[in-house]
């Protein structure tokens, strides 16, 4: 199995990134999960993080790491995700606790004594990820990839061009990008395409704990989005786990993408350079399109192997 590393905010899509992952022991081995302040502040979503391992009985080391963004204060997002950060269902308290170390030792210990190199998964704002490749920038020849969720190049989500993991940290976004990581970008480009509809929904709430637990979060998480306009509910983080688990079920193109970090209205956006002969070599698999239905069957039957567990 390919080993990685998910940083995440839990966030409800989050959870349901990390038990698609979960789902699929023979292809993905989670060394471990390391948290960030985003969608809540930090010991409400490292607390998410636990609550759900603790549901489905999976002890994988989870360590905090970074409160707030590399400059200024965060923004989080309470308006979607709620006062706990993933509002919905209610979780039993975690049987889990934190390891010691905060998440830049603890990924630096897991890449350096691992033989082979480390997958990272970053669905949340990049902070965590930008520090530890610039405190210890030899590791970058020890992560094979990073798959993440974040930017768009068509639009954003929280001002009309910036994505919300993006426009938290945009510094921090800048840098992992620029760093020579092959990346694979899972932004609203896709995400939005993987959307979860209400008869979805419903059809989860009818099977086994786990899909039902899931069917609760985007009850909840689906509000958000009917306020603002939209008829499904974008699963966003998935996607970034669903491309290493089936990469067939996407499109996408290799192109040279960084961050504008100044704009006073592109702050936060993801630049691509489109052009014929564009200026650098591209550094980003950038996904543009999903098959939708294949997509869901590979969410519903891996949620189905775990309510069988
Ligand atoms: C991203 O922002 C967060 O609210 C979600 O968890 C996802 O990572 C989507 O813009
Ligand atoms: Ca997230």
């Amino acid at each position: 199995p390919t080993p990685i590393i998910i940083d995440c905010d839990p966030g409800h899509d989050d959870a349901i990134a990390i038990l698609l992952a979960l789902a699929h022991p023979e292809q993905l081995e989670i060394r471990g999960i390391t948290t960030v302040g985003g969608n809540q502040i930090l010991d409400k979503i490292t607390d998410n993080a636990l609550k759900v391992l603790s549901f489905v009985n999976a002890d994988i080391p989870v360590a905090k790491g970074a409160a707030a963004p590399l400059l200024g204060k965060l923004v989080t997002g309470e308006q979607a995700h709620g006062e706990s950060g993933m509002d919905g269902p209610a979780l039993p308290a975690s049987r889990f606790k934190p390891v010691e170390q905060g998440a830049v030792e603890f990924m630096l210990e897991i890449i350096r004594s691992s033989e082979e190199k480390i997958t990272l998964v970053p669905t949340a704002p990049l902070t965590n990820i930008a520090l530890l490749i610039t405190a210890y920038p030899e590791v970058k020849e020890k992560i094979e990839k990073i798959s993440l969720m974040g930017g768009g190049l068509a639009y954003g989500n929280v001002t009309t061009t910036a994505e919300f993991n993006i426009y938290v940290d945009p510094e921090a976004a800048r840098i992992v990008f620029e760093s020579g990581i092959p990346i694979v970008m899972s932004g609203l480009d896709v995400t939005d395409k993987a959307a979860i509809f209400e008869e979805e929904i419903l059809e989860l709430k009818s099977r086994g704990p786990v899909s039902v637990m899931v069917g609760e979060l985007l009850d909840f998480y689906s509000i958000y989005g009917k306020k603002m306009g939209y008829v499904g509910s974008a699963l966003h983080d998935p996607c970034a786990i669903a491309w290493l688990l089936h990469p067939e079920l996407f499109e996408s193109e290799h192109l040279y993408v960084t961050v504008e970090t100044e704009g006073k209205l592109t702050r936060g956006m993801t630049v691509a350079d489109r052009r014929k002969k564009p200026e650098h070599p591209a550094n980003t698999e950038v996904l543009l399109g999903v098959d939708r239905e294949a997509f869901m069957k590979l969410l519903f039957d891996s949620l189905d192997r775990l309510d069988r567990e």
